[in-house]
């Protein structure tokens, strides 16, 4: 019997056409910095410092960091989000953010720090253009486990930059509407710009009681209330509304 057939991937492919998606600065330095915010410790803020030049964009946190293991996990396409898998509210979700890089630049490095150890490692385009092969291909090394003293977190470096407009203006308006009320939890900065959050602007405001059954005591409602109101509060296009009511 000849052998079944299977359905496969062109890895560089897959990764370079991923990457075309994310064609602006503001695409770019988003991905980037939601992954720094959803990698952050347990009830810890991250802070995340962007710097965008011509030459360089640099997009630096205090989150989690990654290990060796997890480095290599990063570079896994369409993988699973861990945190997600976990059951924690996250925003990475397909598994692809690692390559928005290359759709406006010709080199990425990651540098991360997790429990006094430092790995790093490079990728440019043409690494992945030279693997024709549709297989796996391996990124540089630039330190492997190596002791430091520096603290957990993650540094991006994207070099090689092939997009004229620098969209600073741009970055920060789409980095402040996409983390929204994040930002009043974590502290992001983009070129000695502090992110903000801006209230969406508003012509009419209305106020609702809902109907005695779906009033929820304040007292039953113990550590989880936060939750609750998180879970109210933060879904895309939503606001705080008095929906939790104190019965008397
Ligand atoms: N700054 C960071 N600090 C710690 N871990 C990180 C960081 N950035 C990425 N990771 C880890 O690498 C994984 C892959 O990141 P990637 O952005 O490719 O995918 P994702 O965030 O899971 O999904 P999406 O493609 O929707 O963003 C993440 O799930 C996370 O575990
Ligand atoms: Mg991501």
């Amino acid at each position: 019997m000849s052998k079944p057939i299977e359905v496969r991937s062109h890895v560089s492919r897959d990764f370079l056409q991923n990457a075309a998606y994310f064609n602006t600065m503001p695409k770019v330095v988003w991905e980037y910095v939601s992954n720094s915010v959803d990698n952050a410790k347990p009830n810890q803020m991250v802070n995340v410092e962007v710097r965008i030049s011509e030459r360089r964009v640099v997009i630096s946190d205090d989150a989690s960091g990654m290990s060796r293991g997890q480095l290599a996990d990063f570079f896994q396409m369409h993988g699973e989000n861990v945190r997600r898998s976990r059951g924690e509210r996250v925003r990475g979700r397909y598994g692809t953010g690692k390559c928005a890089a290359f759709g406006i630049a010709d080199t990425l490095r990651v540098e991360t720090y997790q429990n006094g150890i430092l790995n790093s490692v490079e990728l440019t385009r043409q690494d992945i253009e030279r693997s024709r092969s549709g297989n796996p291909f391996t990124v540089k090394d630039i330190h492997v486990d190596k002791p430091t003293t520096q603290k957990d977190g993650t540094t991006i470096l994207i070099s090689g930059i092939n997009v004229r407009n620098l969209d600073r203006p741009s970055t920060i308006a789409y980095v402040e509407r996409h983390l929204g009320r994040q930002l009043t939890k974590h502290n992001v900065v983009i070129n000695d710009h502090v992110c903000e959050y801006q209230e969406p602007v508003s012509y009419m405001e209305r106020r609702f009681s809902p109907p005695h059954q779906y009033c929820i005591d304040n007292r039953q409602l113990g550590a989880g209330s936060e939750g609750l109101a998180n879970a109210i509060g933060q879904g895309e296009g939503w606001h705080r509304h008095p929906i939790i009511r104190k019965l008397a």
